[in-house]
């Protein structure tokens, strides 16, 4: 079966709110997207991606795309049009059991061992996987005026990351489902989860770290840092 990457990069990063979509902020020297897409092509240099981009971007370069068989699809309202957008455009060349990842464009310092991992862990994984940390802080229940309501056991609690890996019949009918039901879907995982499926939690490194409010993107160039000097330690 063939590997499908899915990399949506639509968003207008509102809550970033700098000048233009985070994923074309500059980290260390290029911009987060062609980070992300590098990492992606190192690990996975056989994929084919496809890149949901909104249809007015001004600012992407195809020559930050590492890939040889690659395409853009426009984005969709929400993310998970987004990816709708790119699995529908799937059809016709992906088979019900090629694997397909999806990877925001958002989360630059995913680490290889960890795209490896889970690329391992996927080739005798029925249901799918995705790359998850436990929550190490203790979990609290606001009340409506601020104030804590309860305090939360964070036994079994994980934080959900990306990429999320699913074979492709099983996704494309767990979203369509979704959407009848009316379900919001955040990631692709709980889109699984409402079929009654119960997708592997592969745990991974804490520092993948999604780009979302204007102090992650110098904890993100950071990140990056330290993980060069672990590579040439
Ligand atoms: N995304 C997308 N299409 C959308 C919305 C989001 O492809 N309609 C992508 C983003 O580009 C990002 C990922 O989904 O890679 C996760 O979304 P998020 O972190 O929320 O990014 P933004 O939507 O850009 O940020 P914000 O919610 O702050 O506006
Ligand atoms: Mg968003």
């Amino acid at each position: 079966p063939r590997l499908w990457l899915i990399v949506p990069a639509a968003g207008q990063g509102r809550r970033m709110g700098a000048s233009r979509p985070k994923q074309y902020l500059d980290l260390n020297g290029r911009p987060v997207l062609a980070h992300t897409l590098a990492r992606l092509h190192r690990a996975y240099p056989q994929a084919s991606l496809r890149l949901c981009l909104d249809e007015a971007d001004a600012w992407f370069d195809p020559a930050w795309v590492p890939f040889v068989d690659w395409r853009r699809v426009p984005g969709g309202q929400e993310r998970v049009d987004s990816v709708t957008r790119a699995l529908d455009d799937l059809a016709g060349s992906a088979g019900q059991d090629d694997l397909v990842l999806v990877h925001d464009v958002a989360r630059p310092c995913v680490h290889i061992d960890d795209l490896t991992h889970l690329l391992g862990v996927l080739q005798d994984e029925r249901v799918g996987a995705l790359l998850a940390a436990p929550v190490a802080d203790t979990m609290k229940r606001a009340d409506d005026q601020g104030r804590v309501a309860a305090t939360e056991s964070r036994d079994g609690l994980w934080h959900a990351l990306t990429p999320q890996g699913f074979r492709y019949g099983m996704l494309c009918e767990a979203l369509a489902t979704a959407r009848r039901a009316g379900i919001a879907v955040t990631d692709e995982a709980s889109a699984i989860e409402a079929l009654g499926l119960a997708p592997r939690l592969v745990a991974a490194r804490r520092d993948n770290l999604k780009i979302t409010h204007p102090e992650d993107l110098s904890l993100a160039a950071l990140i990056l840092e330290a993980q060069a000097r672990e590579r040439d330690a």
